[in-house]
């Protein structure tokens, strides 16, 4: 059940449950100064121009706010969105559909653009580029190839990998947004403005508290209010204070840094099972049974800002500072710990 805390998986009562959460206009928008100010400068300038807002890029981990700044570009525009996403566009010609359907200035999302297939990306260039589309009629000897002008749009793109983004697609961006993890005083306000929105009393050290184990992500940070909400309906008198959101996220098992059992299991693994010797991310992943993409998006990043882990040419390791926070014995370190123990 924790598991969804932090996974990237839905059910359509976490859709709802982020639907009713999510900002619509942009000074609505908490945190990520820098995107938002470029932002709200391109779009003025657009509008006042009358003219299509440049293809925007947004780039970070899951749960930071891609989707939510797309629609909200869109908003702010005052045009429409049509939204889909890379691995769904399966041939050149549904891309085609949609990109034909666009009307001037409107915003067209793709998510997990990384994931769009080869021909399907071949087919974006000229769109973006020259708001042309050019398609085959016909097979063989009678195909011919046909021009289509479109509407100036705005593509706006987002990604968990920006390194998987080809030179080609990534020059075709005007704007380039880098989504950071968010500082504890950002979490702290936008739990606060969820709780508001969900009618749940929160105090301020109790707002704090689960802020600061919300792993720098909005979307963790509206689960962990959701699942304390209702431990505190349970045990408590529907009150969120420091005492019951710390009681709560022990019952989630959800530590002081926001590490849950599948980040304390990576670790394990590193220090344990393979004595502090560097392993592969496709190695790891099987270990302890989580997709290698899921490591790589949602667990590995939070765990190398943290200082947890380690990045090395022969694989990923386990810090000093990763064993001390799990109370074992540093591998790497022969010797150290029981001499340490002297002092
Ligand atoms: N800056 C923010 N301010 C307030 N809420 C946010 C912010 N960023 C994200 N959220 C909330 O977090 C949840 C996940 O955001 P989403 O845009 O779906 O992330 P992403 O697309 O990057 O995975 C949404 O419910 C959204 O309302
Ligand atoms: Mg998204």
């Amino acid at each position: 059940m924790d598991d969804r805390i932090i996974a990237t998986s839905f059910t359509e009562e976490d859709v709802d449950y982020e639907r009713t959460l999510r900002p619509k206009r942009l000074d609505e928008f908490i945190g990520q100064a820098r995107v938002k100010d470029s932002l709200d400068l391109f779009i003025a300038a657009a509008k006042n121009r009358g003219e299509a807002l440049d293809h925007v890029m947004l780039s970070g981990p899951p749960g930071l706010g891609k989707t939510t700044l797309a629609g909200i570009i869109a908003n702010e525009l005052g045009v429409g969105i049509k939204v889909t996403s890379g691995p769904a566009i399966e041939r050149a010609g549904d891309l085609a559909a949609i990109l034909t359907n666009l009307q001037p200035s409107d915003v067209l999302f793709i998510d997990e653009i990384h994931r769009l297939h080869r021909q399907v990306e071949e087919i974006l260039y000229p769109a973006m580029e020259d708001f042309e589309l050019d398609i085959i009629i016909g097979k063989g000897p009678s195909a011919r190839s046909l021009r289509l002008e479109l509407p100036h749009f705005t593509m706006v793109g987002a990604t968990t990998r920006q390194g998987l983004i080809t030179s080609p697609l990534r020059d075709r961006f005007g704007v380039n947004c880098r989504f950071d993890y968010y500082a504890n005083d950002e979490l702290d306000e936008i739990i606060k403005r969820s709780a508001a929105i969900l009618d749940v009393a929160i105090d301020s050290a109790g707002a704090l508290e689960v802020a600061r184990r919300s792993r720098g992500t909005p979307r963790v940070a509206n689960r962990l209010l959701k699942r304390v909400r209702d431990y505190a309906q349970v045990k408590g008198d529907g009150h969120i204070t420091k005492d019951i959101a710390d009681k709560a996220l022990a019952f989630l098992e959800v530590d002081e840094f926001g590490l849950d059992r599948t980040d304390r299991q990576i670790l394990h693994t590193l220090i344990e099972k393979f004595a502090g010797a560097p392993v592969g991310l496709n190695t790891l992943a099987a270990s302890i049974g989580e997709e290698t993409e899921t490591l790589e998006d949602v667990y590995e990043p939070y765990l190398l800002q943290l200082g947890f882990i380690q990045r090395t040419p022969r694989g990923r390791v386990a810090t000093e500072r990763a064993c001390r926070h799990l109370g074992l014995d540093n591998p790497n370190a022969a010797g150290q710990s029981s001499e340490n123990q002297l002092f």
